[in-house]
């Protein structure tokens, strides 16, 4: 049967758009069972509406606490037979709960080349820091903010003249090109991991 997974938002949301259109063009062999985003009326549950996608809001401002949270964001996972979530833009930290539901199968894109930059203003932080290079990193999520094991990095140069909105475009453009293959990976169970180290083994 065809995987399913769950995409977490809090914004935008184009990188749940490039996970959609890799998924509904086959190269991501599993289906997006339900967007959840953490707060009412961004744009990213527009248009996860308007291609016709489950929605779900888990408000984080009607929860007493973290694990109350992410009890909740995970129950509407399980609700929906998602097998693995990707983070996409999704700006709360999830706790243990997540991570006991779906061991080695939570994966988030930060625009950074960890364990540089983790945090909110990861590519405000790279300018300030007057870093040539620095490019984004898709990871499983842990306890810790921006640090579980890696899956896959990509390289993207800081250019002259850029502003924050420049460079993080120029990042965006090349997420949207690696979360779909991490993606595709874990959809075919091509991942293994081992400690920190995560290996991608051949194609069954
Ligand atoms: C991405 O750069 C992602 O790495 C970061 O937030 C941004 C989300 O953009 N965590 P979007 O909502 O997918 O457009």
């Amino acid at each position: 049967m065809k995987k399913r997974f769950g995409v977490l938002v809090s914004g935008t949301g184009t990188n749940m758009q490039a996970l959609l259109r890799a998924s509904r063009e086959g190269f991501v062999p599993a289906e997006i069972c339900v967007v959840i985003s953490d707060r009412p009326g961004v744009r990213a549950l527009e248009v996860a509406s308007r291609e016709g996608l489950r929605t779900a809001v888990v408000d984080f401002t009607e929860f007493d606490s973290r694990d109350e949270f992410t009890e909740a964001v995970t129950a509407e996972l399980l609700s929906q037979g998602a097998d693995f979530v990707c983070l996409a833009g999704f700006m709360r930290i999830l706790s243990r709960p997540i991570l006991e539901a779906y061991p080695n199968a939570v994966v988030n894109t930060h625009p950074s080349l960890l364990p540089a930059f983790p945090g909110v203003d990861a590519v405000r932080q790279a300018l300030q820091y007057g870093v040539k290079v620095t490019g984004c990193t898709v990871h499983f999520i842990d306890e810790e903010v921006d640090h579980g094991p890696i899956i896959a990095q990509e390289a993207v140069s800081v250019l002259p003249g850029d502003d924050e909105t420049s460079l993080h475009e120029r990042i965006k453009a090349v997420e949207h090109q690696l979360y779909p293959k991490v993606a595709r990976w874990l959809a075919l169970d091509r991942i293994r991991v081992h400690g920190r180290v995560v290996e991608l083994v051949d194609e069954p």
